[in-house]
């Protein structure tokens, strides 16, 4: 039976982390484990930031975003001798299993550790949703009705003016985030990465739609496919039209959790701690369907960018129209 583990959220926070990190917390306690939370992600692991966990120190929490034990990126964690402090610090600590929660550089972490000999379950959470054996990651959820939020609002004043907005959106090198907020949002167009687009033909089509009466467009672009600022320009510059630009940011990555993240945190936080009980470590836990998987760590970290359903691509492309 296993005594202590340790837990930390790393890289870019996202919504519902709080609610695994507490589901992780109280699965363990009520299996007599003890929880030792690393604040501010591998970088606090390398600074030896710690502080016990109670039930009491996961009470309020579910309905926060962000991360209450803080996050950070550490460049440290991707060197030989950041990885050996990491682990000498999590041998000092005496745990016998870690649970990270994060996206695809926090779990490559976790592979590493794990491979060093000391039990990891990874949890993935990232709005990016790139993450692939999981669909989807943690935080995803919330951060696209962040992004509905948003170009409803957009949408009005747009329609008030007839304006074109061209709204950025995270995601990296993804463009799930750009896709499916397009079809919740009706926008008219989206711009991803995994996908070429001619903005001339973008150019000439809105103008047929301004033919036609239409009082609004909306371009959805990902960051990994080009600049909101660059593409209104080159919009205004092609056809005149009167194009204002928005880049989303980080107001997508917060906010209290919906209820999607806060179930799904519940039952990736309770799985990891099956997992490190069950001895399946080096793996993530992942959604498939309605039911939750195991992955071996080392696939997830080297099967590449999870590609988007091409469904997803067709109603975005078909219903714009
Ligand atoms: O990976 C999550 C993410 O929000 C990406 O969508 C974005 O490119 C990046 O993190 C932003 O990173 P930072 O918070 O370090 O500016």
């Amino acid at each position: 039976m296993l005594k202590r583990i340790a837990v930390l959220t790393s890289g870019g926070d996202c919504s519902g982390m709080n609610a695994t990190v507490r589901a992780v917390v109280r699965s363990a306690l009520v299996s007599g484990i003890e929880v030792i939370g690393i604040q501010k992600g591998y970088q606090g692991l390398m600074d030896e930031l710690y502080i016990a966990l109670n039930t009491r120190s996961v009470s309020g929490v579910v309905q926060r975003g962000g991360t209450f034990l803080q996050t950070a990126r550490c460049k440290e964690m991707r060197t030989p001798e950041g990885l050996q402090r990491a682990c000498d610090n999590l041998k000092k600590l005496d745990v016998e299993g870690l649970v990270v929660i994060g996206g695809d550089g926090s779990l490559a972490g976790a592979h590493a550790i794990d491979q060093k000999g000391i039990p990891v379950v990874g949890i993935p959470a990232s709005i990016d949703n790139d993450i692939p054996f999981t669909s989807p990651s943690l935080g995803v959820d919330t951060a696209l009705n962040n992004i509905i939020r948003a170009v409803d609002n957009l949408k009005d004043t747009a329609s008030s003016h007839n304006r074109a907005f061209v709204v950025e959106v995270m995601g990296r090198n993804c463009g799930y985030l750009t896709v499916v907020a397009t079809i919740a949002t009706g926008a008219e167009y989206s711009l991803i990465p995994e996908e070429p687009f001619a903005l001339e033909d973008i150019c000439a089509d809105l103008r047929r739609r301004y033919h036609e009466g239409r009082n609004n467009s909306i371009i959805m672009v990902a960051e990994g496919a080009g600049r909101a600022e660059d593409i209104a320009a080159q919009i205004k510059e092609r056809i005149g039209f009167e194009t204002r630009a928005i880049v989303l940011g980080h107001y997508q990555r917060g906010g209290s959790p919906t209820a999607f993240d806060r179930l799904l945190g519940a039952r990736f936080g309770r799985a990891a701690v099956d997992g490190l009980v069950q001895g399946r470590s080096g793996t993530m836990v992942g959604l498939k369907g309605a039911s939750l998987i195991y992955s071996k760590l080392d696939k997830v970290t080297s099967a590449g960018i999870r590609p988007i359903n091409p469904m997803f691509h067709y109603l975005a492309n078909s219903l714009s129209i």
